[in-house]
């Protein structure tokens, strides 16, 4: 199939360019490359051993987006260019709904107007209502705590009243839980932008010794040790995932979200202890008081995926672990192009 992979040299865009190419496809990226390295984009090429294409503009160029279109027929749309961090959409929401909110509005112009009725949309497990019981699944109520999560949420609903006004249209909307891990080649990966947010690049970025320590957001939660668990997914098993949603989508229309995790919990000790059993390196920490707007528990209920997608995870947390400091060990400075 001929895909247009928007946002394609971020984390988990790059991922799925490569599984794209490794599966045959034609790939067409647009990125701006205002979060991500064109260096991510060179390394998947060499890494499949074949091309893909790329355009740079923002997601917003509708006028760009059409030649893109135009170039010739797309088969599916797989749409990850957005922003993505949590605590600047709280300072910076204008920002946020306007980039995230009017992308997604102007692929969806230019599909219909280009007669392309397929689209896989990068969601997060983030829309889910806090206090939601957990395992959590596809039909638990919805909302939000910030605005990037909102985004996310708004472009579900835009997505879900396209694909109702358009009966050809087919949409699935992949909620994600927390990827972590690296390509097992090492040679791609996740590189945040300064002082990592998320969990596991902090703790490479410890390993390293960037960092003296990570500090661990509260130990009184009601889990067994008293850290956060969250649903962690090889960002390798989330590509794939991506995969199956498209032949899902090839053979159905309408528009449905399914959770794209393992189903399991780790706490952040557990992966502190699985990080430095697996690596031989030491991880040094303190506890320090709770990050506000975290929930104690969040882990997907994954039978959805299984069902409609035939799809579920292969790698554990050990190989998360080991991917990820691979990646970080031989790029101590990411991609170091930004
Ligand atoms: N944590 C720490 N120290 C850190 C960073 C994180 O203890 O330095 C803890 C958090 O408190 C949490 C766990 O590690 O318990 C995971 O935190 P992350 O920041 O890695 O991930 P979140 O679950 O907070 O958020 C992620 C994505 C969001 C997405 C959400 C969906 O970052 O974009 O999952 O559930 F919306």
């Amino acid at each position: 199939m001929r895909v247009l992979v928007t946002g394609g040299a971020g984390y988990v865009g790059s991922h799925t360019c490569l599984a794209l190419l490794r599966g045959g496809h034609e790939v067409i990226v647009v990125d701006d490359l205002r979060n991500a390295s064109i260096e991510a984009l060179k390394r998947v090429q060499r890494l499949a051993g074949r091309a893909l294409t790329f355009h740079q503009f923002d997601m917003r160029d509708g006028e760009r987006l059409d030649k893109v279109f135009a170039e010739g027929p797309i088969d599916c749309a797989i749409h990850f260019a957005a922003l993505k961090a949590v605590g600047e959409s709280v300072e910076k929401p204008l920002e946020y709904y306007e980039n995230n909110l009017l992308s997604t509005l102007t692929l969806c112009r230019s599909m219909l107007r280009f007669g392309v009725s397929r689209l896989i949309f990068s969601s997060s497990a983030t829309v889910y209502a806090p206090l939601s019981p957990m395992p959590v699944d596809e039909d638990a109520p919805l909302g939000c705590a910030n605005p990037y999560g909102w985004t996310k949420l708004m472009c579900e609903q835009i997505l879900r009243d396209v694909a109702h006004a358009n009966p050809s249209f087919s949409c699935v909307l992949l909620r994600y839980f927390n990827p972590i891990g690296a390509d097992s080649s090492g040679e791609i990966g996740e590189d945040p932008n300064g002082v990592p947010n998320n969990l596991m690049p902090f703790i490479t970025q410890v390993a390293l010794e960037k960092f003296k320590q990570l500090q661990v957001y509260g130990d009184d939660y009601d889990t067994l040790d008293g850290t956060g668990v969250r649903d962690y997914i090889h960002v390798s098993d989330l590509a794939r995932g991506h995969l199956a949603a498209m032949d899902y989508a090839m053979g159905h229309t309408g528009c449905v979200a399914i959770n794209l995790g393992t189903g399991r919990g780790y706490s952040v000790l557990d992966i502190i202890q699985a990080f430095e059993s697996v690596n031989g390196v030491q991880v040094p920490y303190v506890i320090g008081p709770r990050r506000p707007g975290d929930m104690a528990i969040v882990y997907a209920n994954t039978q959805r995926a299984r069902e409609l997608l035939g799809w579920e995870t292969e790698l554990n947390i050990e190989d998360m672990c080991r991917d990820a400091w691979r990646w970080q060990k031989r790029n101590p400075a990411g991609y170091g192009d930004k």
